[in-house]
């Protein structure tokens, strides 16, 4: 396969870097695509394996034909024979008519299964006969039905491990990589971090019409090339479009605004190809922009401390507070997604936020009476607004804890926090696991 052939395979489908065992990846699903042959995905989570069985698919002779793309992890253990072999009429309750399964659905096209690591034991089994025989059976039925699937796979369990463990089945895996596709993680594949963190922060810009996309210092950089990257890409993204929202007006970013968002030279190394990844909540709007509500949060606790000094100091640098409080959403009325966000985002007003808040001058800091009321003022601030902010920041890490299924790790890289506050906040709020 020619580079030119991949540059405009990543063109087309929007990849981004020059990683070489990128382009040996897009190379083999290229070479693959012609054949019927099964191909497995191998790379952690967030490396950008999805992108992978759409260029087999497009590029093989089925492309005219449907495909189906299943998150295996995602489907109740209950039901996912009958999501994926179908069922007869009344062969469960609750199975009112019959149901074709994405087996008889996909006939003649690409089934991608992600997360194949998922799957149960018993579905295991019957995924195995399929890719055997090209046959299968409806839950309910005896007769078997003939389909012409190709079955494209992708997952980011360590499979050797879960084989020896007795969760996977190791006929099935041998029948599964009759090619594998390697997808290297982000932390080794270079400069390309940096193009991608480009790329990310001209998209964010472009989408909330920031005039200045940000940039990374040439120090910045080198943290950058240094991070671990437990969340690979999708960790990158997500931070270059907080960064972007929350950073706008330095336009440049350092080591020291990196750290803020947990990312450190050198930090979390952990070898992270078992760890299972949540792209259930990759698909939904409000766990995407769950981050970006934290980092506000975040933020916007900074800024009250930085005003109730300020009150209570009277600074006479500081007569007009500038604070972005007033211009960053404190949305306590629930956990939704703010309807409104970044580049100039507007807070709306509650009863009791720091929305209300403002700014105030002191223009002589020595009178006692000043300092009283002020005082009071920042008291009344704590009161009302730590409250609020705590027990969103509570919910908060105590649902990224329990979808990561307590592995602090991947819950501060969701948080976008690094893992020593994660400990800290873990404590503070007795959050440790029961
Ligand atoms: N090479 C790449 N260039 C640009 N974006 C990428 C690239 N690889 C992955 N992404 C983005 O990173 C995110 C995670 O990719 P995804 O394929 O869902 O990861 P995985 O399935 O391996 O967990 C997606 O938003 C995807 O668009
Ligand atoms: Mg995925």
């Amino acid at each position: 396969m020619r580079t030119f052939d991949i540059d405009s395979i990543k063109a087309k489908y929007k990849i981004v870097g020059r990683d070489a065992r990128l382009y040996r990846a897009i190379d083999t699903a290229l070479q693959v695509a012609r054949t019927d042959l099964s191909v497995l995905i191998q790379g952690e989570s967030g490396v950008g394996k999805e992108v992978i069985p759409r260029i087999i698919h497009d590029n093989s002779p089925r492309k005219t034909s449907k495909y189906i793309a299943i998150n295996c992890g995602s489907i109740p253990e209950g039901t996912i024979d009958s999501e994926l072999f179908g069922h007869e009429k009344g062969s469960f309750t609750g199975a009112i008519g019959e149901h074709e399964g994405y087996f008889g659905a996909a006939n003649g096209g690409t089934l991608f299964l992600d997360e194949v690591g998922e799957l149960p034991m018993s579905t295991q089994a019957r995924l195995l006969r399929v890719l055997e025989t090209g046959e299968y059976i409806r839950v309910g039925s005896n007769e078997p039905r003939k389909t012409n699937v190709r079955i494209v796979a992708a997952t980011n369990v360590n499979m050797q491990s879960a084989i020896r463990e007795g969760k996977f089945r190791e006929d099935l895996y041998f029948r599964l990589c009759t090619i594998s596709i390697k997808m290297p993680p982000l932390r080794d594949r270079g400069e390309d971090v940096l193009t991608l963190f480009k790329m990310f922060a001209l998209d964010t810009a472009n989408k909330y019409q920031i005039p200045q996309p940000i940039r990374l210092s040439p120090e910045a950089e080198q943290v950058m090339l240094t991070y671990k990257w437990p969340g690979n890409i999708r960790q990158l993204r997500n931070l270059a479009e907080q960064m972007s929202i929350l950073c706008y007006d330095q336009h440049i970013i350092t080591p020291a605004l990196l750290s803020d968002y947990g990312v450190l030279p050198g930090s979390d190394s952990t070898d992270m190809t078992t760890i299972a990844g949540n792209a259930q909540d990759e698909q939904s709007g409000y766990s995407k922009e769950r981050p970006i509500i934290f980092a506000m949060l975040n933020k916007l606790n900074k800024d009250i401390e930085q005003i109730k000094d300020q009150i209570v100091m009277g600074n006479p640098a500081n007569n007009t507070i500038e604070t972005s409080v007033s211009s960053f959403p404190a949305n306590t009325s629930g956990f939704n997604t703010p309807t409104v966000l970044p580049y100039s985002p507007t807070i709306a007003p509650q009863d009791t936020t720091p929305t209300d808040i403002q700014p105030t001058t002191i223009s002589d800091h020595t009178d006692f009476h000043h300092v009283v009321e002020a005082e009071e003022e920042a008291e009344l601030i704590e009161e009302n607004s730590d409250l609020n902010i705590e027990k969103m920041e509570r919910k908060f890490i105590e649902e990224a804890l329990k979808r990561n299924k307590y592995r602090r790790k991947m819950a501060a890289a969701e948080l976008g926090i690094s893992e020593r506050t994660l400990y800290r906040k873990i404590k503070d709020y007795g959050l440790e696991e029961m």
